[in-house]
């Protein structure tokens, strides 16, 4: 059976987390994730009834219930129906040793990661897990390893890379070192996976057509090809590079002086001018900044010109009692 495995982008993303061993990956996803409003790990499923996990995760507050590997094995359904139960959308697997039945890995198709200490496809596969890995790593006298989180498929190791980090191994390294530093590594690669997974599955606030509104509102099914909504037309802010020029003259104090003292109509077309060069160069047009400033230059020239010119035929006219 499937289930119904779409993701809300506002509800919570509850997520599962299976472990048969110390479970420090489960323990790091919780911390990682439960303090938030977005992805909660809200149940973890074991293999082994004393796993040092079971504790860790009831400290944590995080239901834990242990099943044998028969139900795995035989009754997948217990293990969907629980799943199912608390609104499961995603598994991760963090150390989990008992093999997954078909039944779950198809009812929870794509949305499974697996945490592997190695480089893979190196040192995956059967057998392939904990210590095994990093001893084998140690004796093929590799110079790194590391951390791969994986989308589990019904093949070994064998899924979909989503998160993988690097590990230097150097010579005086044995298992035990390299295994530190390979957990290291998991616990920023593992919460990056769950992150990028839910939000790979979460789908993008796209405005509804018009015909699935009206399906929704009636409540009727929409077999009509939609007509997708006009996008609202956003306004960037300017863009920083068209700011790095600096900004043309405004040449201001100079319209405002010819504005009283030379001409007053031209002026003032002086001081418009000056004015849009700062508006445009925080909009980010530069060019029309460019354009401003020199209108602004030459109307400042013009009210200048005019302005000596009446006040050079002012004077012998007022003096010859004409004005
Ligand atoms: C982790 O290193 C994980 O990569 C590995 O088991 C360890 C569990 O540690 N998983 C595998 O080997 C799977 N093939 P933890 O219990 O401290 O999280």
């Amino acid at each position: 059976m499937l289930y119904e495995l779409c993701i809300d982008e506002k509800a919570m993303t509850n997520i599962a987390v299976f472990a048969s061993g110390t479970g420090s990956n489960a323990v790091n996803l919780v911390k990682a994730f439960n303090s938030g409003n977005r992805i909660h790990v809200a149940l973890c499923l074991t293999d082994k009834e004393n796993a040092p996990v079971i504790e860790k995760m009831k400290d944590l507050g995080v239901e834990t219930l242990f099943f044998p590997r028969s139900v795995w094995k035989e009754q997948p359904q217990v293990i969907l129906d629980t799943l199912r139960s608390h609104d499961i959308k995603i598994i991760a697997l963090a150390g989990f040793l008992c093999f997954l039945s078909d039944e779950i890995v198809n009812a929870y198709e794509g949305k499974i990661l697996n945490i592997h200490p190695s480089l893979l496809p190196a040192y995956g596969g059967k057998g392939m897990h904990g210590a095994n890995v990093h001893k084998a790593v140690i004796e093929a006298g590799e110079t790194k390893s590391g951390a791969t989180v994986h989308i589990v498929t019904n093949e070994i190791d064998a899924g979909p890379i989503v998160v993988q980090k690097e590990v230097a191994v150097l010579p005086d390294d044995t298992p035990e070192s390299l295994e530190a530093k390979v957990h290291d590594v998991e616990y920023i690669a593992f919460p990056e996976a769950v992150l990028k997974l839910v939000t790979s599955l979460t789908p993008p606030a796209v405005p509804k057509s018009v015909d699935d509104a009206w399906a929704d509102a009636l409540g009727v099914p929409n077999n009509v090809p939609p007509i997708p909504l006009q996008q609202p037309v956003k306004t960037e802010p300017a863009p920083v590079a068209a700011r790095q020029e600096p900004m043309p003259d405004t040449f201001l104090v100079w319209s405002v002086i010819t504005t009283i003292l030379c001409c007053f109509i031209p002026g003032i077309v002086a001081i418009i001018n000056s004015a849009k060069v700062s508006s445009k160069y925080y909009e980010g047009d530069m060019e029309g900044a460019k354009r401003a400033s020199r209108n602004a230059e030459i109307w400042i020239i013009v009210s200048f010109v005019l302005g000596v010119i009446t006040n050079t035929l002012y004077i012998p006219l007022s003096i010859a009692g004409l004005f």
